[in-house]
């Protein structure tokens, strides 16, 4: 065992420290992992374990320049802990009312790939809003179901009840007929 091949967290420590945190048995590497890594225990670390019970996230301020008109608008900490805690970087996170869009700005803050889908085209403008705002329009994704022509537009807007202008639809559920509108970072698998 050589801390030359330890990894970032090691390759500043002397080989003396090394050899002393492998003595302890304090060292693992996986199987295929390149690098080793250091053991962390719950009883040595500090602090208190999240339980279910949260009181440190605070719901949002209606003087918040994060308040968006939504009256259910969830605090973005709140998203943020359940999706980093239930989630890898790189995995899907899909929220089908997706609202002023909480839940998309937390998934891309993390670096999540998502997909959000609402009945209302109000909410995925706002949320297109929201990300440029957030990301400095550096966010990539697509947007599905949103009229794109005159003619459209009108047929959306004249047409009666739920097969009309509150049915937006999109593919990812296995529809490929309905009109949801949805909003997705690049390269979900969205379809309109
Ligand atoms: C409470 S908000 C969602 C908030 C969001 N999940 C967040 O974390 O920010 C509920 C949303 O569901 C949408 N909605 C209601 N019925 C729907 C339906 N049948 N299909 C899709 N969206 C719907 C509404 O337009 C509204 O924007």
């Amino acid at each position: 065992m050589n801390a030359e091949n330890s990894g970032a967290v090691f390759q500043d420590l002397f080989q003396e420290t090394f050899d002393e945190f492998n003595r302890q048995g304090m060292l693992r590497r996986g199987p295929h992992a390149k690098y080793y890594e250091y053991k962390q225990y719950l009883e040595t670390l500090s602090g208190v374990p999240v339980n279910n019970l949260w009181t440190d996230i605070y719901h949002v301020n209606p003087m918040a320049k994060e308040k968006l008109g939504y009256q259910t608008q969830k605090p973005l900490p709140l998203l943020e802990r359940i999706i980093g805690v239930s989630t890898n970087p790189g995995d899907y996170v899909f929220d089908p009312f997706c609202g002023c869009g909480t839940t998309i700005h937390a998934a891309e803050k993390l670096g999540r790939k998502w997909i959000g889908i609402d009945v209302t085209i109000l909410a995925i403008q706002l949320i297109q809003n929201r990300l440029t705002t957030a990301f400095s329009g550096k966010t990539d994704y697509e947007v599905k179901g949103i009229p794109k022509d005159y003619q459209s537009a009108v047929a959306l807007a004249t047409t009666d009840g739920l097969r009309g202008r509150y049915e937006f639809h999109i593919g990812p559920l296995g529809s490929s007929r309905g009109k949801l509108s949805g909003i997705s970072k690049k390269k979900a698998p969205i379809s309109g």
